[in-house]
Protein backbone atom coordinates (compact mmCIF):
# COMPACT_ATOMS: atom_id res chain seq x y z
CA UNK A 1 0.00 0.00 0.00
CA UNK A 2 1.15 3.27 -0.92
CA UNK A 3 1.51 5.50 1.87
CA UNK A 4 1.23 8.56 -0.08
CA UNK A 5 -1.66 10.97 2.23
CA UNK A 6 -4.71 10.36 0.45
CA UNK A 7 -5.04 14.31 -0.45
CA UNK A 8 -8.22 15.57 -2.76
CA UNK A 9 -7.91 19.30 -3.79
CA UNK A 10 -10.91 20.34 -1.57
CA UNK A 11 -9.18 19.02 1.48
CA UNK A 12 -5.92 20.54 0.35
CA UNK A 13 -7.25 24.06 -0.07
CA UNK A 14 -8.88 23.68 3.21
CA UNK A 15 -5.48 22.81 5.12
CA UNK A 16 -3.96 25.53 2.83
CA UNK A 17 -6.15 28.35 4.64
CA UNK A 18 -5.64 26.93 7.88
CA UNK A 19 -1.91 27.49 7.81
CA UNK A 20 -3.26 31.83 6.63
CA UNK A 21 -5.20 32.49 9.55
CA UNK A 22 -6.39 36.04 7.79
CA UNK A 23 -7.58 34.05 4.65
CA UNK A 24 -11.34 34.18 4.92
CA UNK A 25 -11.58 30.88 2.75
CA UNK A 26 -13.72 32.87 -0.04
CA UNK A 27 -10.45 32.01 -2.19
CA UNK A 28 -10.53 28.78 -1.24
CA UNK A 29 -14.49 28.49 -2.19
CA UNK A 30 -13.55 30.12 -5.86
CA UNK A 31 -10.79 27.37 -6.31
CA UNK A 32 -13.34 24.67 -5.39
CA UNK A 33 -16.34 25.85 -7.65
CA UNK A 34 -13.47 26.35 -10.57
CA UNK A 35 -12.57 22.97 -9.98
CA UNK A 36 -16.32 22.11 -10.51
CA UNK A 37 -16.29 23.37 -13.90
CA UNK A 38 -13.03 21.82 -14.52
CA UNK A 39 -14.50 18.57 -14.06
CA UNK A 40 -17.88 19.01 -16.06
CA UNK A 41 -15.67 20.44 -19.03
CA UNK A 42 -13.73 17.21 -18.61
CA UNK A 43 -16.21 15.17 -18.92
CA UNK A 44 -17.60 16.97 -21.93
CA UNK A 45 -14.16 16.78 -23.74
CA UNK A 46 -13.90 12.84 -23.16
CA UNK A 47 -17.56 12.58 -25.01
CA UNK A 48 -16.58 14.96 -27.46
CA UNK A 49 -15.29 12.10 -30.10
CA UNK A 50 -18.81 10.70 -29.83
CA UNK A 51 -21.27 13.15 -30.39
CA UNK A 52 -21.83 16.26 -32.81
CA UNK A 53 -20.07 18.76 -30.36
CA UNK A 54 -17.05 18.46 -32.85
CA UNK A 55 -17.08 20.84 -35.71
CA UNK A 56 -17.26 24.72 -35.83
CA UNK A 57 -20.03 26.37 -34.21
CA UNK A 58 -20.02 28.91 -36.97
CA UNK A 59 -19.33 31.76 -35.00
CA UNK A 60 -16.08 33.70 -34.53
CA UNK A 61 -14.25 35.14 -31.45
CA UNK A 62 -13.22 38.38 -30.56
CA UNK A 63 -9.83 37.27 -32.31
CA UNK A 64 -11.37 36.51 -35.48
CA UNK A 65 -10.82 32.86 -34.48
CA UNK A 66 -13.41 30.58 -35.41
CA UNK A 67 -15.17 29.00 -32.11
CA UNK A 68 -15.35 25.07 -32.00
CA UNK A 69 -18.85 24.34 -29.74
CA UNK A 70 -16.32 22.81 -26.75
CA UNK A 71 -15.12 26.02 -26.46
CA UNK A 72 -18.56 27.92 -25.73
CA UNK A 73 -19.46 24.88 -23.95
CA UNK A 74 -16.38 25.45 -21.43
CA UNK A 75 -17.03 29.37 -21.35
CA UNK A 76 -20.51 29.21 -20.42
CA UNK A 77 -19.69 26.39 -18.17
CA UNK A 78 -17.67 28.19 -16.34
CA UNK A 79 -19.95 31.28 -16.04
CA UNK A 80 -22.21 29.44 -14.95
CA UNK A 81 -20.05 27.54 -12.22
CA UNK A 82 -18.67 31.02 -11.12
CA UNK A 83 -21.62 33.42 -11.68
CA UNK A 84 -22.78 32.79 -8.01
CA UNK A 85 -20.31 32.14 -5.43
CA UNK A 86 -20.49 35.44 -3.84
CA UNK A 87 -16.31 35.73 -4.85
CA UNK A 88 -16.45 37.48 -7.84
CA UNK A 89 -17.20 41.07 -8.75
CA UNK A 90 -16.15 40.72 -11.88
CA UNK A 91 -14.94 37.91 -15.15
CA UNK A 92 -13.52 38.17 -18.55
CA UNK A 93 -12.98 35.40 -20.98
CA UNK A 94 -10.77 34.56 -24.12
CA UNK A 95 -14.34 33.96 -25.78
CA UNK A 96 -15.59 37.00 -24.78
CA UNK A 97 -15.05 40.74 -26.21
CA UNK A 98 -16.39 42.81 -23.11
CA UNK A 99 -16.38 41.47 -19.50
CA UNK A 100 -18.64 39.33 -17.82
CA UNK A 101 -20.44 41.15 -14.88
CA UNK A 102 -22.11 39.25 -12.36
CA UNK A 103 -25.94 38.84 -12.82
CA UNK A 104 -27.77 41.27 -10.00
CA UNK A 105 -29.71 38.29 -8.27
CA UNK A 106 -26.47 37.22 -7.26
CA UNK A 107 -23.71 38.39 -4.59
CA UNK A 108 -21.01 40.72 -5.66
CA UNK A 109 -17.70 39.78 -3.73
CA UNK A 110 -14.04 40.97 -4.06
CA UNK A 111 -12.24 38.73 -7.05
CA UNK A 112 -11.53 39.04 -10.70
CA UNK A 113 -11.49 36.25 -12.66
CA UNK A 114 -10.12 36.01 -16.25
CA UNK A 115 -9.87 32.41 -18.19
CA UNK A 116 -9.25 31.08 -21.52
CA UNK A 117 -11.98 28.58 -21.34
CA UNK A 118 -10.30 25.81 -23.64
CA UNK A 119 -6.59 26.61 -24.88
CA UNK A 120 -5.62 24.33 -28.29
CA UNK A 121 -8.92 24.22 -29.22
CA UNK A 122 -7.86 23.67 -33.18
CA UNK A 123 -6.72 20.24 -31.44
CA UNK A 124 -9.75 18.69 -29.90
CA UNK A 125 -10.65 16.99 -33.65
CA UNK A 126 -7.46 15.38 -33.88
CA UNK A 127 -8.19 14.04 -29.76
CA UNK A 128 -4.88 15.87 -28.30
CA UNK A 129 -4.51 17.29 -25.20
CA UNK A 130 -6.13 20.96 -25.00
CA UNK A 131 -6.75 23.03 -21.54
CA UNK A 132 -8.54 25.40 -19.48
CA UNK A 133 -6.36 28.49 -18.29
CA UNK A 134 -7.37 30.69 -15.64
CA UNK A 135 -5.79 33.73 -13.81
CA UNK A 136 -7.47 35.60 -10.30
CA UNK A 137 -7.10 39.13 -8.84
CA UNK A 138 -8.49 40.71 -5.95
CA UNK A 139 -10.29 44.16 -7.05
CA UNK A 140 -9.03 47.51 -7.29
CA UNK A 141 -12.73 49.35 -7.76
CA UNK A 142 -14.60 50.13 -4.83
CA UNK A 143 -16.35 47.21 -3.38
CA UNK A 144 -19.81 48.38 -3.57
CA UNK A 145 -20.56 48.32 -6.88
CA UNK A 146 -20.00 46.35 -9.86
CA UNK A 147 -16.53 44.94 -11.36
CA UNK A 148 -14.94 47.40 -13.66
CA UNK A 149 -12.25 46.90 -16.41
CA UNK A 150 -10.04 48.44 -14.55
CA UNK A 151 -10.49 45.62 -12.06
CA UNK A 152 -9.27 43.04 -15.11
CA UNK A 153 -6.32 45.01 -16.52
CA UNK A 154 -3.93 44.51 -13.36
CA UNK A 155 -0.55 43.27 -14.39
CA UNK A 156 0.57 39.93 -14.20
CA UNK A 157 2.43 40.30 -11.02
CA UNK A 158 -0.67 41.15 -9.32
CA UNK A 159 -2.58 37.90 -9.44
CA UNK A 160 -3.18 36.37 -6.64
CA UNK A 161 -3.55 32.95 -7.88
CA UNK A 162 -3.64 31.32 -11.39
CA UNK A 163 -3.88 27.78 -12.44
CA UNK A 164 -5.20 25.60 -15.77
CA UNK A 165 -6.83 22.20 -16.08
CA UNK A 166 -5.44 20.05 -19.05
CA UNK A 167 -7.22 17.48 -20.49
CA UNK A 168 -4.98 14.96 -21.61
CA UNK A 169 -4.53 11.26 -21.17
CA UNK A 170 -5.72 11.88 -17.97
CA UNK A 171 -6.82 15.39 -16.07
CA UNK A 172 -4.97 17.59 -14.35
CA UNK A 173 -5.88 20.80 -12.27
CA UNK A 174 -2.35 22.39 -11.48
CA UNK A 175 -2.31 25.67 -9.45
CA UNK A 176 -0.27 28.47 -7.76
CA UNK A 177 -1.49 30.66 -4.85
CA UNK A 178 2.09 32.45 -5.40
CA UNK A 179 4.58 30.42 -3.47
CA UNK A 180 4.05 26.64 -4.81
CA UNK A 181 2.92 25.13 -7.64
CA UNK A 182 0.45 21.88 -6.90
CA UNK A 183 -1.00 19.29 -9.28
CA UNK A 184 -3.94 17.42 -8.92
CA UNK A 185 -5.07 14.44 -11.10
CA UNK A 186 -8.82 13.63 -11.30
CA UNK A 187 -9.78 10.12 -10.37
CA UNK A 188 -12.46 10.12 -12.94
CA UNK A 189 -14.15 6.97 -10.94
CA UNK A 190 -14.37 9.20 -7.73
CA UNK A 191 -14.61 12.21 -9.53
CA UNK A 192 -11.88 13.94 -7.37
CA UNK A 193 -9.09 15.41 -8.34
CA UNK A 194 -6.43 13.78 -5.86
CA UNK A 195 -2.84 15.49 -5.04
CA UNK A 196 -0.57 13.51 -7.45
CA UNK A 197 2.40 16.45 -7.84
CA UNK A 198 2.84 18.15 -4.66
CA UNK A 199 4.99 20.91 -4.49
CA UNK A 200 6.60 21.38 -8.47
CA UNK A 201 9.68 22.76 -9.30
CA UNK A 202 10.79 22.81 -12.66
CA UNK A 203 14.32 22.14 -13.37
CA UNK A 204 17.03 25.32 -14.12
CA UNK A 205 17.83 24.03 -17.84
CA UNK A 206 16.25 21.72 -20.08
CA UNK A 207 16.58 19.66 -23.03
CA UNK A 208 13.56 20.63 -25.10
CA UNK A 209 12.47 23.64 -27.00
CA UNK A 210 8.93 24.24 -28.11
CA UNK A 211 7.96 26.49 -30.88
CA UNK A 212 5.83 26.54 -34.41
CA UNK A 213 9.27 26.46 -36.90
CA UNK A 214 6.93 27.04 -39.63
CA UNK A 215 7.33 30.78 -38.47
CA UNK A 216 10.83 30.70 -38.74
CA UNK A 217 10.75 33.15 -42.09
CA UNK A 218 9.24 35.93 -39.93
CA UNK A 219 10.84 35.86 -36.58
CA UNK A 220 13.35 38.38 -35.03
CA UNK A 221 16.94 37.08 -35.82
CA UNK A 222 18.05 36.97 -32.69
CA UNK A 223 15.01 33.84 -32.37
CA UNK A 224 16.28 32.42 -35.58
CA UNK A 225 20.35 32.39 -34.46
CA UNK A 226 19.00 31.09 -30.92
CA UNK A 227 17.29 28.09 -32.70
CA UNK A 228 19.83 26.97 -34.78
CA UNK A 229 22.23 27.14 -31.69
CA UNK A 230 19.33 24.89 -30.13
CA UNK A 231 20.03 22.34 -32.76
CA UNK A 232 23.79 22.29 -32.75
CA UNK A 233 26.14 19.73 -31.01
CA UNK A 234 27.96 20.45 -28.19
CA UNK A 235 27.91 17.86 -24.62
CA UNK A 236 28.99 20.03 -21.80
CA UNK A 237 25.37 22.28 -23.17
CA UNK A 238 23.26 19.26 -23.81
CA UNK A 239 22.81 20.31 -27.41
CA UNK A 240 21.02 19.26 -29.64
CA UNK A 241 17.89 20.25 -27.65
CA UNK A 242 15.03 17.83 -28.47
CA UNK A 243 12.00 19.85 -30.38
CA UNK A 244 8.37 19.08 -29.27
CA UNK A 245 5.63 20.79 -30.19
CA UNK A 246 1.95 20.29 -29.88
CA UNK A 247 0.07 23.41 -30.40
CA UNK A 248 -1.94 23.98 -27.11
CA UNK A 249 -0.03 26.30 -24.99
CA UNK A 250 -0.81 24.20 -21.61
CA UNK A 251 0.08 20.87 -22.76
CA UNK A 252 3.51 22.32 -24.23
CA UNK A 253 4.10 24.06 -21.13
CA UNK A 254 2.81 21.07 -18.55
CA UNK A 255 5.54 18.96 -20.14
CA UNK A 256 8.30 21.66 -19.85
CA UNK A 257 7.22 22.28 -16.16
CA UNK A 258 7.63 19.07 -15.43
CA UNK A 259 10.94 18.07 -17.52
CA UNK A 260 12.48 21.51 -17.98
CA UNK A 261 12.60 22.68 -21.35
CA UNK A 262 11.79 26.49 -22.72
CA UNK A 263 8.76 27.58 -25.15
CA UNK A 264 8.54 30.44 -27.37
CA UNK A 265 5.38 32.33 -29.10
CA UNK A 266 7.87 34.81 -30.17
CA UNK A 267 6.51 38.07 -32.00
CA UNK A 268 7.65 37.96 -35.59
CA UNK A 269 7.14 40.39 -38.88
CA UNK A 270 3.90 39.33 -39.63
CA UNK A 271 2.76 39.56 -35.98
CA UNK A 272 5.49 41.97 -33.83
CA UNK A 273 2.55 40.68 -30.45
CA UNK A 274 2.67 37.33 -30.97
CA UNK A 275 -0.30 34.88 -30.55
CA UNK A 276 -0.84 34.49 -27.30
CA UNK A 277 -3.29 36.96 -24.50
CA UNK A 278 -1.45 38.55 -22.09
CA UNK A 279 -4.70 38.26 -19.89
CA UNK A 280 -5.67 34.97 -20.87
CA UNK A 281 -3.00 32.50 -21.56
CA UNK A 282 0.79 34.46 -20.54
CA UNK A 283 0.08 35.88 -17.29
CA UNK A 284 -1.36 33.08 -15.72
CA UNK A 285 1.12 30.97 -17.00
CA UNK A 286 3.73 33.05 -15.79
CA UNK A 287 2.93 33.14 -12.19
CA UNK A 288 3.10 29.29 -12.37
CA UNK A 289 6.03 29.01 -14.07
CA UNK A 290 7.64 31.48 -11.38
CA UNK A 291 6.45 30.08 -8.63
CA UNK A 292 8.06 26.92 -10.02
CA UNK A 293 11.56 28.15 -10.45
CA UNK A 294 11.38 29.21 -13.80
CA UNK A 295 11.26 32.29 -15.89
CA UNK A 296 8.74 34.46 -18.33
CA UNK A 297 9.56 37.18 -20.64
CA UNK A 298 8.80 38.97 -23.77
CA UNK A 299 12.53 38.63 -24.75
CA UNK A 300 12.56 42.14 -23.27
CA UNK A 301 11.50 42.10 -20.09
CA UNK A 302 9.22 40.11 -17.37
CA UNK A 303 5.55 39.13 -18.69
CA UNK A 304 4.18 39.31 -15.26
CA UNK A 305 5.66 43.30 -15.58
CA UNK A 306 3.77 44.11 -18.37
CA UNK A 307 0.84 47.14 -18.24
CA UNK A 308 -2.60 45.78 -20.10
CA UNK A 309 -3.99 48.16 -22.00
CA UNK A 310 -6.76 46.29 -23.38
CA UNK A 311 -8.58 43.08 -22.40
CA UNK A 312 -7.60 40.99 -25.65
CA UNK A 313 -3.97 42.25 -26.09
CA UNK A 314 -1.77 39.75 -27.28
CA UNK A 315 2.08 39.21 -26.01
CA UNK A 316 5.35 37.94 -27.25
CA UNK A 317 6.43 35.02 -24.71
CA UNK A 318 9.10 33.02 -23.74
CA UNK A 319 8.40 30.90 -20.89
CA UNK A 320 10.23 28.04 -19.11
CA UNK A 321 13.22 26.71 -17.48
CA UNK A 322 15.15 30.11 -15.95
CA UNK A 323 18.69 29.52 -18.13
CA UNK A 324 17.12 29.01 -21.36
CA UNK A 325 14.98 31.78 -21.23
CA UNK A 326 18.28 33.97 -19.44
CA UNK A 327 19.60 32.30 -22.94
CA UNK A 328 16.70 33.62 -25.38
CA UNK A 329 16.96 37.08 -23.71
CA UNK A 330 20.52 37.30 -24.75
CA UNK A 331 20.49 36.19 -28.03
CA UNK A 332 17.85 39.09 -28.97
CA UNK A 333 20.09 41.28 -26.90
CA UNK A 334 22.80 40.65 -29.03
CA UNK A 335 21.45 40.34 -32.16
CA UNK A 336 19.52 43.55 -31.64
CA UNK A 337 23.22 45.48 -30.62
CA UNK A 338 24.45 44.02 -34.12
CA UNK A 339 21.31 45.17 -36.25
CA UNK A 340 21.30 42.22 -37.83
CA UNK A 341 18.16 40.88 -39.93
P1 LIG B 1 -6.70 28.91 -28.29
O1 LIG B 1 -7.15 27.53 -28.66
O2 LIG B 1 -7.15 29.32 -26.91
O3 LIG B 1 -7.04 29.93 -29.33
O4 LIG B 1 -5.11 28.90 -28.14
C1 LIG B 1 -4.32 28.34 -29.15
C2 LIG B 1 -2.95 28.82 -28.96
C3 LIG B 1 -2.10 28.04 -27.97
O5 LIG B 1 -2.72 27.06 -27.26
C4 LIG B 1 -1.01 27.45 -28.83
O6 LIG B 1 0.20 27.47 -28.15
C5 LIG B 1 -0.99 28.30 -30.04
O7 LIG B 1 -2.29 28.77 -30.20
C6 LIG B 1 -0.55 27.55 -31.27
O8 LIG B 1 -0.51 28.43 -32.31
P2 LIG B 1 0.11 28.02 -33.74
O9 LIG B 1 -0.89 27.11 -34.36
O10 LIG B 1 0.23 29.33 -34.46
O11 LIG B 1 1.43 27.36 -33.50
MN1 LIG C 1 -5.52 29.60 -25.66
MN1 LIG D 1 -9.18 29.38 -26.14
Amino acid sequence: MSNTPFMTLERYIVDQERRHPEATGELSRLLSDLSIAAKIIARETTKAGLIEILGFSGSTNVHGESQKVLDLYAHDMLFKAMDHGGHLCVMASEEQEDIIHIPKQHRIGKYVLLFDPLDGSSNIDANVSIGTIFSIYTRISPDDGPGTLEDCLQPGYKQIAAGYVIYGSSTMLVYTTGSGVHGFTLDPSVGEFLLSHPNIKTPKKGRIYSINEGNYKYWHPGIKRYIKWLQEEDQKTSRPYSSRYIGSMVADIHRNLLYGGIFLYPGDSRNPQGKLRLMYECNPMAMIIEAAGGRASDGYKRILDIQPTSLHERAPIIIGSEEDVLMVEKFIAEADLNNED
